[in-house]
């Protein structure tokens, strides 16, 4: 057990889907898992594990935002010792090439939160995806068909903050998305020597001002899925 998830020893699998979302963690494991088992209700962060294809598998919420994720990421490499942990969100488009519906494989997650300045004493670290997971997510999209964008995105702390030039630096050096939680899980899994892949579904654009239906959402979010279940 851990403070924030009261799973037992061996109740969470090697491998974690980890949306923010709880709920979405709950409708992953009902729709895709086997002899599903909820291993986790501590402040309603709902966390499920059950097999896939008979690979066990387990699924995580994260709540929203650097500090939350960092909790939840961090128990599972302390106190459960997994090693392959891959975040299932969304993100906003800042780049004219990625629309809405789009597929990012995030190689790396720029940031503007302090934590890593506080562990690197000012200094900046390039939290990156692990080359093996973001390899075979690559190919998996091709095999299946689906198309992937792979690049840079940002882990922005302020979800409200859409101000031109807030964004417009982060565009004019490639950067496709904004979301708010990839630079702690890299960071996080550089210093357990553990795996760390965000993929993400676009739900909106910063540029265009466009965002998803619910439906459309739907749609994306199975490529995703599809793609993060063959980790
Ligand atoms: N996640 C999805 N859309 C986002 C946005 N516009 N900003 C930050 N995180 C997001």
């Amino acid at each position: 057990m851990s403070i924030h998830i009261n799973a037992k020893e061996n109740q969470i699998a090697e491998t974690v889907l980890l949306p923010g979302d709880p709920l979405r963690a709950k409708y992953i494991a009902e729709t895709y898992l086997e002899d599903v088992i909820c291993y986790n209700t501590v402040r309603g962060m709902l966390g499920y594990t059950g097999t896939y294809k008979g690979k066990k598998i387990s699924v995580q919420g994260t709540g929203m935002g650097i500090p939350s994720i960092s909790i939840y990421v961090f128990e599972l490499l302390n106190s459960y010792n997994c090693k392959k942990l891959i975040r299932v969100g969304s993100c906003g488009s800042i780049n004219k090439k990625v629309k809405v519906r789009d597929i990012i494989l995030a190689s790396g997650a720029s940031t503007n939160s302090s934590i890593n300045n506080l562990i690197f004493n000012n200094c900046n670290f390039a939290p990156i995806a692990d080359f093996e997971l973001l390899s075979s997510a690559y190919s998996t999209a091709k095999e299946l068909g689906i198309n992937v964008h792979v690049g840079n995105i940002l882990s922005t702390d302020a979800f409200y903050n859409t101000r031109e030039e807030f964004w417009k630096p982060w565009t004019d050096y490639g950067v496709l998305a904004l979301e708010m939680e990839a630079s702690a899980l890299y960071t996080l899994c550089a210093r357990h020597n553990a795996k760390g892949l965000a993929i993400l579904t676009v739900s909106d654009s910063i540029l265009t001002g466009e965002s998803t239906s619910s439906e459309e959402r739907e749609k994306t979010f199975t490529d995703m899925m599809e793609i993060a279940l063959q980790l």
